[in-house]
Order: C-alpha cells, then structure tokens, then sequence
C-alpha cells in the first residue's frame, strides 16, 4: 500500500481563492489572455509563493504545459521563464505575454486592415451570404427563427459544398455556392488567404465577422516580425470573446434546436448578441491592453513544443519546472482547434465521422491530425509521467505538478490519474514529495489515510517534488 502524502502546512500559501491579487504590482502580471478551461488564475498567488520557496534566488523556471499563458505571465515578473506547450496558439500567446511588443500602433493598423483592398474583395465576394444571415437574424427576432436555425446548421461553405448542398434550402444553398464561387475566383483555394471564411464562416462567427478576422490575419502576415505574436495574441483573445458557442469553447458549435426540432430557448439572442461583436473594436481593445503591458525584461522564451523535447532543451540553470498536464480524457486540442487553425492558416483538411455509414466532416470542423495528448490517455499517461519526473531529476530542478484529485463532480469526467498513483510514481525519482492545495485545503485537513484526500477534495492540488 502506498505511504499517506505529507502534507506541508504553508499557512502563508493556503489564501482565498482570489482572482484579485493582494498586491497592485501582482496585478500588473494577471492577465486572461482566452477563455480557456483549466486556467490557472485563481492559484496564481500560491503557484508564486511555492515556486519561490523552492527557489528563493529567482532561477529559471519552465512552464511547460503553457496553455492560456497565466502561469508564465505571472511568474515572469522576477524571474525568467521558458513557456512550452505543443500547440501554437499557446506559444503565440507566452510569446506576446512574455515579451510584448510596444511599438505597435494600433489605430493604424486597424485602419489599414480596414481600408485594406483585400477586406474590400472578401467582402464583395462574400455580400450574398452577408445579406443572407443578417436576413435570417432579422427574421428570428421577428419571432420567425427557423431560416437562422438552418443557417446555423448548416452554413458552412466547405462543408455544404462537401456535401453537396444536401442539407440546404434552395436559397441557402445559392447564397453560400455564390459566394464560395466568387472567393474561389478570388484564388482562395491556392492560397490559404480565407482561412477564417472557409473553415469557421456561419458556424463558430458570423460571415461578417469572419471576413474582418481574415483582414487582420492578412495584415499580420506583412507587419514587422517583432509585432506579429503580439497583434495575434490579440487577434486570438477577441476571437475568443466573439465565438457564438455555449462556454465560448470550440469544441461544439452551437446547436439551435431541441430534440422535438423547436429552437431553443435564448438561441436568437445569444446569436445575435455574439454575431454583431464588432471584430475590428474589439481587437483595438485587446491590443491596446497587450500594447501596454508591462515587461520585467528578463529573456525569457516560448516554444511549441512537446514536454519531453522542451525538458531536453532547458536552460541548465533552470531551478524549477511547473507543470499542468491535463488531467481528464478530453484532448485541449479539440477546445481550441480553431485558434491552431487561425494561427497556422495551414489549410489543414478536416477530420471525417461516419454518419449513416457514410463519411462527412465533424460537426465541429476539427483539424485532421488533431494532437492527442499522452496525459488524456489512461494507457499512456503512467509512462509519459515517467518521463517528465525522470527528466526533470535528470536536470536536477524541482516540479510542481498541478493536478486534480480523482472525484468526479457532475458533468465531469475521471482523471487519467489518480494522486496517489502519481505520488508513487514521483517516489522512483524524488526523495520529497509533498502536497499543496490552494484554498479548499484549509477546510479539508488530511489524515494519515492518503485516499480520504482523494474523495475530499474537490480542487487542484500542487504535488511538489525534489531532491
Ligand atoms: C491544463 S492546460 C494548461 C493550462 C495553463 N496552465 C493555464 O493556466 O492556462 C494543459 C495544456 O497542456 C498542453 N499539452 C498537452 N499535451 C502536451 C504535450 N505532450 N506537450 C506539451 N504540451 C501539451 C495542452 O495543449 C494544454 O495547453
């Protein structure tokens, strides 16, 4: 049987859970990059205080499962930090929060996406389907919402086309077939300059919208390399803010009617209130926040990588390592695809389902080759944890391990992990190990049997492990 966990009373650790931090200069290096599950600012505050007790001198540390990029903001005002995550919004995003550029100028730029011939043209192209959805948004405010249920159906331009239009009405379908027609002339096909339009159009943002997030995206491409991860972190913030899904996540898109085919409830004015944001607005407001962003200065750096390729590259003077894997069945990579795709604007083709037998594009427009996370899967995690202890030993730094005890609350699914499977086996590689949880933990004092800990606690834990 498995030792009961020591646990280090920190009362100076165990606070509120607090969004507000207790300091204002704290509160310079908060900062909610996305909406985005399994953020970690409500434990900013004790991530901070661990680390430091772990390295008191302000050596190097790396984040490596980066995500939001709250962690890395936070812990870079005093120390450096090596941001890493597999996908590159995160990196992008790290890399804005770590070393913001500050010499944009944001009214300009807004101005040239705007006036750009490139919007004018991807406008022109797409006014069929344009008039189309605002006709259908109209008309479901007018108490007629079934045209807007279809449209939010079934009006994708690469999947209608797919699919043959099958699923349209007539007048759906020429709006759609008219418009992809004229963005095809445009050469959309070869070049990747409509990504947004193509793949997410009518589905996750209006047309509208998706015409002026291409707009952006095409002004990035030209505007000076030390600006563009910053006008894209705050490009993907209002993306967003925007997106018209339940939870602002990507992994569903919106379902407009209940099992018997009536609308839901609230469906007109959630798709009306998303679907008017006003992209270009928006963006200014995020950029401007980025812009003016406080730096610490260090050098710090940002990488798209995998965990184990990162821990190889770290600095050799890096004192801690902070890690937070995900911890459930469900792949981050399915949440937050469309920002992979936004950023990429690698015309990736889209992942099939067999419905009736027959193969047609996932519902959500997920990208093919999606990464699949070793941590989201229960035959891979004991081994890929094997590797993040051992290799952190190996550089002889210390790790926290941010994690979630194993008791299922509605609507959630198991962990991949248990705690104390874990704790076992950081044991091969670790002489400490003890545990931190922030806020519940004052309520939840543990007794010597390690799994009352398991069924008590219902927040993350920090597992800190050293040598
Ligand atoms: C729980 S989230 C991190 C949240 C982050 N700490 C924050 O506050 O926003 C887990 C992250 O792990 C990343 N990830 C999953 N598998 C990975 C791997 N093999 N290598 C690197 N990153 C990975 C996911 O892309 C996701 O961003």
């Amino acid at each position: 049987m498995n030792q009961p966990i020591p646990t280090k009373n920190l009362e100076t650790l165990i606070q509120n859970e607090l969004i507000v931090p207790s300091t204002t200069d704290n509160q310079k290096y908060f900062f909610r990059s996305l909406n985005y599950l399994g953020s970690k600012l409500r434990m900013l505050d004790t991530i901070g205080e661990v680390i430091t007790e772990l390295s008191p001198e302000g050596g190097v540390v790396a984040d490596l499962f980066a995500g939001s990029g709250a962690v890395s903001r936070f812990l870079s005002q005093n120390r450096v930090v090596v941001s890493a995550d597999i996908q590159e919004y995160s990196r992008v995003i790290c890399s804005a929060l770590l070393n913001p550029s500050q010499n944009i100028d944001t009214t300009r730029f807004v101005d040239k996406c705007q006036t750009s011939n490139f919007y004018l043209d991807l406008r022109t192209a797409c006014s069929d389907v344009f008039r189309y959805e605002l006709e259908s948004i109209d008309l479901a405010v007018n108490g007629l919402p079934s045209q807007l249920c279809e449209f939010l159906e079934e009006a994708s331009l690469l999947k209608s086309r797919s699919e043959n239009y099958k699923n349209c009405s007539a007048r759906l379908e020429q709006a759609l077939k008219s418009s992809h027609e004229k963005l095809i002339k445009l050469g959309c096909e070869e070049k990747s300059f409509a990504t947004a339009t193509l793949y997410f159009g009518g589905v996750y943002f209006s047309f509208e919208q998706t015409a002026a997030i291409d707009a952006i995206l095409n002004e990035i491409e030209s505007a000076k390399p030390a600006d563009r991860d910053t006008l894209m972190a705050a490009l993907l913030g209002t993306i967003s803010n925007a997106v018209n899904t339940v939870g602002k996540q990507f992994a569903q898109p919106i379902q407009p009617r209940m099992a018997n085919g009536l609308p839901k409830k609230g469906i007109v004015s959630k798709a009306k209130k998303d679907r008017e944001i006003n992209i270009f607005q928006s963006f200014t407001e995020m950029l401007k926040k980025y812009s003016e962003m406080e730096s610490s200065g260090f050098p710090h750096s940002a990488l798209r990588m995998d965990y184990s390729d990162a821990l190889d590259k770290l600095p050799k003077n890096t004192s801690v390592v902070y890690a937070d894997p995900p911890y459930t069945r469900d792949h981050y990579s399915r949440f937050y695809h469309v920002l992979e795709t936004i950023c990429l604007r690698d015309s990736p083709a889209i992942s099939q389902t067999k419905v009736d037998g027959k193969l047609q594009f996932s519902r959500g427009l997920y990208r093919e080759q999606r990464h699949q996370s070793p941590f989201c899967i229960r035959s891979q995690a004991p081994s890929a944890f094997t590797t993040l202890f051992e290799k952190v030993a190996n550089i002889g730094a210390s790790l926290v391990l941010s994690y979630s005890p194993h008791v299922v609350r509605e609507g959630e699914h198991p962990r991949v992990m248990t705690i104390d499977d874990l704790t076992s086996l950081a044991r091969n590689h670790f002489r400490t190990i003890y545990t931190v949880c922030p806020g519940e933990f004052k309520h939840n004092k543990l007794n010597s049997r390690a799994n009352s800990f398991e069924q008590k606690l219902h927040g993350e834990v920090l597992i800190i492990c050293k040598n």
